[in-house]
């Protein structure tokens, strides 16, 4: 089945920079009990972090600073929340993601489809957490490419750790189980990088939305 290509509007773009009360809506997603929480497996960084950052480097992926012409992609809304093992949100941690465009093709110089590359992408963004430990992205839903079943590359960086890098995955997607990165990890492991990507209730345009919860492997000093 092909998929809908949504574009944006910069007017919807300014709703979701204004959208104060998105946190709000998410702050009511039911959690888990501290001892429920499994340690989100770390995954390789691979070859395509941006060798070059991109001119603007906010949560906006759909928009390069004030470009009027959207990336072309499912508009998804990836969010979710940095936590150490008790369950506790982490502030100050600075959350980047980075992925292909709907062409398959990155923000790096040694990427395939280079001449396809949507200008519009900005392929990468960053987010620091306050202290509810919460990020939030605009992107595209990832799109699978040679080898490799859809995801989005993660790094936390926080001052004091080592840099943390994994991926998320698309629940159901049939290119999982052919996935050499996402068939390494265990049971447990599979099920805390892949999430649904479901389309948001009462959205006008169609967004997609996706929870994906870091939980990182220490609890931090008091
Ligand atoms: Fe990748």
């Amino acid at each position: 089945m092909k998929s809908p290509l949504i574009i944006s509007s910069p007017a919807s773009r300014r709703e979701f920079i204004r959208n104060a009360g998105f946190f709000a809506l998410l702050a009511a997603t039911p959690g888990l009990f501290a001892e429920e929480l499994v340690r989100t497996p770390a995954q390789t960084e691979g070859p395509f972090y941006p060798d070059k950052l991109p001119l603007d480097t906010d949560n906006d992926l759909l928009a390069i600073n004030d470009g009027i012409t959207p990336a072309v992609g499912e508009v998804t809304l990836v969010s979710g929340r940095i936590l150490d093992q008790k369950g506790e949100p982490v502030r100050n941690a600075l959350v980047e993601i980075w992925q292909c465009d709907a062409a398959g093709a990155y923000l790096h110089s040694g990427t395939t489809n280079k001449e396809k590359r949507d200008k519009n992408f900005q392929g990468f963004g960053r987010f620091l957490t306050g202290s509810s430990g919460e990020y939030l992205f605009r992107t595209i839903k990832p799109v699978p490419y040679p080898g490799r079943t859809p995801h989005i590359h993660y790094m936390v960086k926080m001052k004091g750790h080592e840099k943390f890098t994994t991926q998320c995955y698309i629940e159901g997607h049939e290119g999982n189980a052919k996935d050499g990165i996402w068939k390494s990890l265990d049971e447990k492991g599979r099920k805390a990088v892949t999430v649904p990507f479901a389309p948001m209730k009462n959205s006008r345009i169609g967004e997609l939305a996706a929870r994906f919860d870091i939980v990182l492997g220490f609890t931090p000093q008091v």
